[in-house]
């Protein structure tokens, strides 16, 4: 084996990192590998569109069938991004028995187990440590050096956008389209940031991490997703009242074979690490029945640290196939035949201390109302305040729970909710204590 050829298709942010990566730090590459990885090929849509990075213009081109055809090329990097187009090409790409590296969660997530079994049964290597976490490497760090664990429970900040969001709200006191507005205007969110603030990129990767923590495969749909758009400063500053601070977190839990699998914004105790983990910084927190609990902390995003995630993938690959191994670590870290389906755990059955602001009117009588219907629905109150005194008018009263059952809480806040002394609905928002 003189050399490795690498074929990237997508050519933006993550491609030129990947390129610049590859080229500018060569020479370290190969002494780490062994042997030199070459950029044999880069197709994109607009190869002549300027860079941070110029490439010999021989290697680009506009054809990403050249990629699949060209005999000589090992691994194939996929930054198309999208179901579409990046999904015909990696199918084809295993099916011509190249490995393949990409960074397409939404693709991973939703035909994830289409994909690993493609690569199971053709017996090539797909890397995609990309996918989650930017720069972190979480994916081989649950495959490799977590293998040892029972996974008990992941919670991650995984999208850079809504944490930049929720961190400028919390230290500012503004609303949410506000900050919207002026992280689009930065280039920190995108020009349509639906995916990021309603907690689907979110939600993309914690099914990948899932399907690796717990060797299964998951619907994407069967993940409860809950983005940071209603969040309010009010919110924010009760929460900071009591301690707190709101952050967009993916949580999964292993409750006895039955999988927690929900993103949602959560209230955490400003003390805990995840609560202080700012900007468009992401951390994954994994705890296993050995290791206890572990953080993973670093840039979620970004052209050098999802590069640098890129050609971590493509060195293991290069590895494989100078030792003239594939899989040696399978897509999912487990046997093809343990994959099983992820049995979820609706979120009504999930088992949550609650934040619940009333708007409720000012008068003798209401509190105890709200109250007994709390009570009656099995939930207790750990603490409360009322701000503000209107007499004849609206005030939000907070109330912390106890422990409490989702599908109890929802019923007692239907039940408040249609008290003609309750003049907007009820916000609720879950959270994590046990977190340090
Ligand atoms: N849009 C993602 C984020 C970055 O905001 O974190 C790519 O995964």
């Amino acid at each position: 084996m003189k050399k490795i050829n690498v074929g990237i298709v997508g050519f933006g942010t993550v491609g030129t990192g990947t390129a610049k990566i590859l080229i500018g730090n060569s020479l370290l590459i190969e002494e780490r590998i062994g042997v030199p990885i070459v950029v044999k090929k880069i197709a994109d849509h607009h190869p002549e569109k300027e860079r941070e990075i110029s490439v010999d213009p021989a290697i680009l081109t506009k054809d990403a069938n050249e990629i699949l055809n060209d005999p000589e090329i090992d691994i194939v990097v996929e930054l198309i991004g999208g179901y579409g187009y990046a999904k015909e090409f990696i199918l084809k790409a295993i099916d011509k028995g190249k490995h393949v590296v990409t960074a397409n969660k939404a693709l991973l997530a939703v035909h994830g187990d289409e994909i690993f079994r493609a690569a199971y049964r053709k017996g090539v290597d797909i890397g995609f440590e990309a996918s989650v976490g930017g720069g972190i490497p979480i994916i081989r760090a649950l495959k490799e050096g977590l293998v040892a664990n029972r996974i008990e429970s992941i919670y991650g900040i995984v999208n850079g956008t809504t944490n930049y969001i929720l961190t400028k709200m919390t230290a500012e006191g503004k609303k949410f389209g506000d900050v919207l507005k002026k992280a689009q205007e930065k280039g920190y969110a995108e020009a349509d940031p639906t995916f990021d603030v309603e907690g689907v990129d979110a939600a993309h990767k914690l099914a990948v991490l899932i399907s690796l923590a717990y060797g299964v495969r998951i619907r994407f749909e069967d993940i409860y997703t809950e983005g940071i758009s209603k969040i309010t400063p009010l919110d924010i500053e009760f929460a900071r009242e009591f301690g707190y601070r709101i952050k967009l977190l993916a949580i999964t839990k292993d409750d006895k074979g039955k999988i927690e699998a929900r993103v949602h914004p959560t209230m955490l105790k400003e003390s805990a690490m995840l609560a202080n983990v700012d900007g468009v910084f992401n951390a994954i927190y994994v705890t296993g029945d050995a290791v206890g609990s572990t953080m993973f902390y670093g840039r979620g995003a970004g052209m050098m640290p999802t590069g640098s995630a890129v050609v971590s993938d493509i060195a293991d690959i290069a590895r494989n196939i100078i030792k003239k191994s594939h899989q040696r670590v399978p897509p999912l870290g487990c046997s093809e035949g343990c994959i099983k389906d992820a049995k979820v755990k609706d979120i009504s059955e999930t088992v949550n201390h609650y934040y619940i602001r009333f708007s409720a009117m000012d008068k003798p009588g209401v509190l105890s109302k709200i109250s007994g219907i709390l009570g009656e629905n099995n939930i207790s109150i750990s603490s409360m305040i009322q701000k503000g005194r209107q007499v004849g008018g609206s005030v939000p009263i907070v109330m912390m729970t106890h422990e409490a059952k989702e599908q109890d809480v929802r019923k007692a806040l239907d039940e408040i909710d249609r008290l003609p002394v309750v003049h907007e609905k009820t916000v609720f928002i879950r959270i994590e204590e046990g977190l340090t």
